[in-house]
Formats: C-alpha cells, sequence, structure tokens
C-alpha cells in the first residue's frame, strides 16, 4: 500500500488514539498508525492507575484543587473542571471493556499518590496500563470500521502545500508515514485527522517514557503552524530505579502512597521532612524530585533508597506483584530492604494547544493525550490525571468530529512522497552521535534546576546541531531514527525557548536566577 484514504486518521494507538478511534467508528471508517508496535506507547507501561472521585467520602471539588495545588494555578479551570467531572464515566467504560480492576468488597480498591487528598486511583495491581491498552487494543482489533497498521512513523501533516492543485491553506489532509518495513514512504489521507502520539521524554538522558516518546506529534504540529504551549514543564518522577543496567524502570508512585518511605543512604534518615514537612513522601512530585536532586547533590550520592519493606512481606507482593518480580531478577528484594532510586524525566505537560474540544489551531487537526496542552496539568501534572486526560480528550475529539461531520470535506488529490532529490544514508554514525549529544546536554542543563546560563548554552547547542540535521534531513532517505532525531530536536528547541521566557520559579520550571512565583499565572504559548 502506497496510500489510503479514510474518514479519519489517528496517529498512535495509546489510551487517547484508541478512545478516539472506538468513539468514531460508531459510524466512521477510521485508520490508526503507530510507530513500532501497537503497543510500543507509554500507556503499556502506566503503573500507578487512573484518578477518579468514586467514593461518597470524596468530592469531585477536593480534586480539583489537588489537581490546581499540584499545578501551580497555572492549569485552566475550565479543563480541569471538564476532565475530573468525566473521570467516573471514563472508568465505567474501561470496566465496560473488561479492564479488571482491582476490587475491595463490593467496591473498587482505591490506592493513594502523592498531591492526593483522598485515595482515588483505580488500578490493576502495579501495571493498570498494560491492562488498560490490551482491552482498547482487543476492542479496536475487533471493530469492523477500524484499520489498525504499526510499523509506521509518519514523517509529516500533509497540508494546503501538498494539494495538487496548491491551495496554501493550513488545512490537514493527513499525514505521510513512513512503512519501517518497506522503507517506502505512503501519503495517508482523510477528512479529519487526530494527533495522539505521546510525549517528547526521550529528549531527556534519563526518561521512564518507552524509546518512541521522542515528540514527534508536537514537532509535526509545530511544522504545520500549531502553537505549542508550556513545553518547559517537564515532569520529572522522584523514583525510577537507579540500575547499571536497566536504565528507565519506574517504581510507581503508589509505594510512597502505602507507606514507603525516602531514605538518604548516607545517614540512614528520612529526609522528606526537611522539604515539605507537612505531606512528606506524598508531597506533589517537583517537590519530591527537587527534594531527592537536592540530597543527591549535596551528599554527593548516585542514589537514595525508597524502602517499604516495613509493611511487610504479604502486603508488598500483593500490592506490588510486577514491580517485586522484576527487582528480584536483578537481585533487589523490596520486601527485605530498600531500592535505590533517582528522578528521571516521566511526563510532558505542555503540548499542542487545545480547547475543550481537542481542536488545534489548523482545521482538520485534533490533538489528545501527552501531545496536547489542554490545561488540564498547568504547571505540574498529579499523580494518574494523565490517563484520564486521554480518554476525555480522546473522546472529546472524536464527538466533535461525529458532530461537525458535514464541515469536514473529502480531501482533495495530494502529492506523493518526494524522494527524487536524496540517497540512502551514508554516515548513520551521525544520527547516534548527535542523538546522545542532545539527551545528555538536556538532562545537564535543562534538567530539575535550571539557570538562564545553562539555558543558553542548551540553545547554543540546539541552533548548531539545526543545521547539521537539518542537511541530513535535505540530503538523505527517511529512517524512524532521522524522523526521531530531527523531531526530539524540534522538541529540545521548544522546551528551551519556553524555559528561557519564563521569568519566574512555578511548578516544574524551578530557576536559580528567578526563584520566585510572579503574582500572574501565565502559559508560555509559542506561534510558529
Ligand atoms: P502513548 O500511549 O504514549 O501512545 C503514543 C502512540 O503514538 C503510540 O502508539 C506510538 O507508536 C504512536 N506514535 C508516536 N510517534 C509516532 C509517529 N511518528 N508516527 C506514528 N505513530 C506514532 N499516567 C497515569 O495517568 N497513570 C499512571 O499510572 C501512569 N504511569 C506511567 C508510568 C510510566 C512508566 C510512564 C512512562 C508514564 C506513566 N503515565 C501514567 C503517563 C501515561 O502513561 C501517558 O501520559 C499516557 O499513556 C499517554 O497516552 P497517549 O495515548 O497520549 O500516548
Ligand atoms: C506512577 O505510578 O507513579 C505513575 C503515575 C503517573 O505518572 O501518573
Amino acid at each position: 500500500m502506497t496510500s489510503s484514504e479514510y474518514d479519519v486518521l489517528i496517529i498512535g494507538s495509546g489510551a487517547a488514539g484508541l478512545t478516539a478511534a472506538l468513539t468514531l467508528a460508531e459510524t466512521k471508517k477510521v485508520l490508526v498508525l503507530a510507530k513500532g508496535a501497537l503497543n510500543s506507547g507509554s500507556t503499556a507501561w502506566a503503573q500507578g492507575g487512573i484518578a477518579a472521585v468514586l467514593e461518597p467520602g470524596d468530592t469531585f471539588e477536593s480534586h480539583i484543587e489537588d489537581t490546581m495545588i499540584a499545578g501551580a494555578g497555572l492549569n485552566r479551570r475550565e479543563t480541569v473542571e471538564f476532565v475530573i467531572e468525566r473521570a467516573p464515566r471514563a472508568i465505567e467504560r474501561l470496566i465496560e471493556l473488561g479492564v479488571p480492576f482491582n476490587e475491595e468488597g463490593d467496591a473498587l480498591h482505591l490506592t493513594r499518590e502523592g498531591g492526593h487528598s483522598h485515595r482515588r486511583i483505580v488500578h490493576v495491581n502495579d501495571a493498570t496500563g498494560w491492562a488498560v491498552q490490551m482491552a482498547l487494543l482487543k476492542a479496536a482489533e475487533e471493530h469492523p470500521n477500524i484499520t489498525l497498521l504499526a510499523g509506521r512513523s509518519c514523517i509529516d501533516l500533509i497540508t494546503g502545500k501538498h494539494e495538487e492543485r496548491y491551495s496554501g491553506s493550513g488545512r490537514v489532509w493527513g499525514a505521510y508515514a513512513l512503512n519501517e518495513e518497506t522503507g517506502r514512504v505512503e501519503t495517508h489521507t482523510a477528512h479529519a485527522t487526530i494527533m495522539a502520539s505521546g510525549g517528547a521524554g526521550r529528549v531527556y538522558q534519563f526518561s521512564t517514557a518507552p524509546k518512541g516518546a521522542t515528540g514527534d506529534g508536537i514537532a509535526m504540529a509545530w511544522r504545520a503552524g500549531c502553537r505549542v504551549s508550556n513545553m518547559e514543564m517537564m515532569q520529572f518522577h522522584p523514583t525510577c530505579l537507579y540500575h547499571l543496567e536497566v536504565k528507565n524502570f519506574l517504581i510507581t508512585e503508589a509505594v510512597r502512597g502505602e507507606g514507603g518511605q525516602l531514605i538518604n543512604p548516607r545517614t540512614g534518615k528520612r529526609f522528606m521532612e526537611f522539604y515539605d514537612p507537612a505531606r512528606l513522601e506524598l508531597a506533589p512530585r517537583d517537590v519530591v524530585a527537587r527534594a531527592i536532586d537536592a540530597e543527591i547533590k549535596r551528599f554527593g550520592l548516585d542514589y537514595v533508597w525508597l524502602d517499604i519493606s516495613h509493611m511487610g512481606a504479604d502486603f508488598v507482593k500483593h500490592h506490588f506483584p510486577t514491580i517485586y518480580e522484576k527487582l528480584l531478577g536483578l537481585g533487589i528484594d523490596m520486601t527485605a530492604g530498600p531500592i535505590p532510586v533517582v528522578p528521571a524525566q516521566h511526563y510532558t505537560c505542555g503540548g499542542i494547544l487545545i480547547d475543550l474540544e481537542g481542536r488545534t489551531d489548523l482545521p482538520g487537526l485534533y490533538a489528545a493525550g501527552e501531545c496536547s496542552e489542554s490545561g488540564l496539568h498547568g504547571a505540574n501534572r498529579l499523580a494518574s490525571n494523565s490517563l484520564l486526560e486521554c480518554f476525555v480528550f480522546g473522546e472529546a475529539a472524536a464527538r466533535h468530529i461525529l458532530d461537525h461531520w458535514h464541515f469536514f470535506d473529502a480531501p482533495p488529490p495530494i502529492h506523493p512522497w518526494d524522494e527524487s532529490r536524496v540517497t540512502d544514508s551514508d554516515e548513520e554514525v551521525v544520527i547516534k552521535q548527535n542523538w546522545t549529544e542532545i539527551r545528555r546536554f538536556m538532562w545537564n542543563y535543562v534538567g530539575i534546576v535550571r539557570t538562564t546560563k545553562r539555558l543558553e548554552r542548551a540553545q547554543h547547542r540546539i541552533n548548531m546541531l539545526g543545521g547539521e540535521v537539518g542537511d541530513y534531513y535535505g540530503h538523505f532517505r527517511v529512517t524512524t531514527d532521522l524522523i526521531e532525531l530531527r523531531n526530539l530536536l524540534q522538541c529540545a528547541d521548544l522546551i528551551v525557548r519556553s524555559a528561557l521566557k519564563r521569568h519566574e520559579s512555578r511548578g516544574l520550571h524551578y530557576t536559580l536566577d528567578y526563584p520566585e512565583l510572579l503574582p500572574e499565572a501565565k502559559d508560555t504559548v509559542l506561534v510558529p
């Protein structure tokens, strides 16, 4: 296949993309494209669970307040209300699809995570994402109106400038995608397109995110003309396993929610009381990650300890079977002693700017999930609000398309991908070198604690690499590695430019040059 035409094209087969697909498939023919395997996004890796107000002692107001406090007031309250009020229904739909959430008596078992003032996280043991991904995939695979194509790396969105009769309009008609098996570039057109391509975590050297989280959708949308916002708000999870071979294994926040304590290995003492005496280990992530970073730097440590062994072996094995088994395989028994942990990049709070219907700036293009910035997370995402956002906005975008179908014209004839001026790459090492370089300077200069000087250093390197990567892209046939490198660099640029624009410390953006909080919370919006 070198081209296809569907009613709606969805880029991404995670929680956001498949939720949208299942809603649209009621009446429309949908094509879902995924880079690599259909379960290669972050969704399948989610551990902790999904936040929702489900028990009588809890309220929407409390979940809204917790979200706004974690987000340091940068959240758009309208969005926060919109998402949180739809959470119970989203959980109901997942149950209908067969997600086997843990139960306690007649009710769902609710765990607790940092920043939440109630137990409100539904979960499937400590591997919630896998169960969700499998249930959504099964439903999508069984649906006659949904076609799923794995191994397709989308390169760029198709807009007016790709029409055979050039209109130059910003209208989006689908995407060009590299078939990873054949090496050919395919043209996939549609009346409407939904970007659901996940985050950009792999722009950092240490990240809990899967390999493909290279910000492709954010970069594609930016190049096509969409605004992006709050890209400086990169979330670092406090507790990623410290291990010389296994670099990105998350230790869920629910371990702290169920009694896990953070300990300085040098002093043997808990340290959160020095940083947040009221909330201790359950302070929001930005606070805990900065505290660990400070302890590591102050004492010259490689890691700190996370200890839940005092809860007893049965309790630990029952609540965290996946983590227990994984660690045991690496020679760490979490029922008998502490786990070495370090912070690592975890979530992209910023992204393609969308409204409550998932609409972007470009007609015909919607976005949902981690690639988007809906206003839910503000300056720091509250734990387990992210899958929820995928379900709510995946459905909102799909509903808006269905309700306004009469506005969506059929795509015009589109130029096929032009490969007449490129040859096969002669030096793959260039890609590896640049990729490593970006991830290292982003970690060192644009990490948990920032300064203007470090940000400017990063900007300087991005500018230099821009010429080199652009030149390479212009001369050689695309590969997934090259597509990802180009997008990583684009996202690094958006992150650094956004960080340089924010002259305060708010939420995840902490800079020694502007340690104060400004009185007014303002989004950092970049315009292409
Ligand atoms: P993803 O699930 O990341 O899917 C992205 C899709 O886009 C994939 O199918 C990918 O192949 C495709 N794609 C990407 N680029 C391209 C391209 N160029 N062309 C074609 N397809 C492309 N959140 C919670 O709420 N609760 C949790 O407990 C939780 N735990 C987490 C644990 C870990 C280890 C991680 C990394 C994240 C966790 N999160 C959690 C965050 C949450 O998992 C993600 O934010 C969420 O799953 C994102 O879903 P998504 O649908 O937006 O994207
Ligand atoms: C975790 O389980 O700690 C991750 C939860 C999240 O990212 O929301």
